[in-house]
């Protein structure tokens, strides 16, 4: 993976978005939604795994068949909306490691306060997904990438649900070397750091807060 910026356009990506988008859909719909779009999402950050083979043998003979290559890779949810994307991804790819990175936003700040951190080992013989719907102003992002890379992980990619065109700026600059997965680019960012036309505060609206 190459880009900078992947933004998945695949039809069935962009039609549960606009579902989660609005305003009055329930939190069990949106729930449902972000697990199934985490999917198509995963779908595309793995696109470009590394691949080897063995041998296997089916009912009609032995063949070389295509196999991931290299040691388990690393999902990293930032906490808490990250957990959203984390379940669907699980499905698809059970025998994923996975770690966790708790950040919070300081709303008057905006910027990231640290109060959790538990990832595999080997981190830097894996390729490691960090998931956070929201690329925001890519402060908690960027800061999340920090301690990643601090821990050893050399292979990075970022997934998100929707991007602020500040937020890709801010991770570019700082991490140029992590390719970032969307499936929506926004317009920018309000005075409070909300993605417009956004979907308002992605924990909110998965776990039913306010
Ligand atoms: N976090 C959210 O949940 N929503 C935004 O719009 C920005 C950050």
């Amino acid at each position: 993976m190459t880009d900078h910026l992947t933004v998945v356009d695949h039809p069935l990506v962009q039609h549960k978005l606009t579902l989660m988008r609005e305003e009055r859909t329930s939190t069990a719909v949106f729930r449902q939604l972000l697990r199934e779009i985490s999917q198509l999402l995963a779908y595309e950050v793995t696109r470009s795994l590394p691949m080897d083979t063995k041998t296997i043998a089916t009912p009609m003979k032995e063949m070389e068949a295509p196999v991931l290559a290299g040691r388990k890779l690393a999902l990293v949810s930032i906490l808490r909306a990250g957990n959203g994307l984390l379940d669907g991804m699980l499905e698809l790819i059970p025998s994923a490691r996975v770690g966790f990175v708790g950040l919070y936003r300081d709303e008057e700040t905006l910027k990231p306060v640290q109060y959790y951190f538990k990832v595999p080992d080997n981190l830097s013989e894996r390729l490691v997904i960090a998931v956070d719907p929201m690329l925001a102003t890519g402060n908690s992002s960027a800061a999340a990438i920090d301690l990643l890379k601090e821990a050893g992980a050399t292979n990075i990619r970022f997934l998100c649900l929707l991007a602020a065109p500040e937020g890709v700026a801010r991770m570019k600059e700082a991490h140029p070397d992590v390719p970032i997965v969307t499936a929506a680019l926004d317009s920018h960012l309000n005075e409070k750091g909300y993605i417009v036309p956004g979907l308002g505060d992605a924990g909110d609206r998965m776990f039913g807060t306010k």
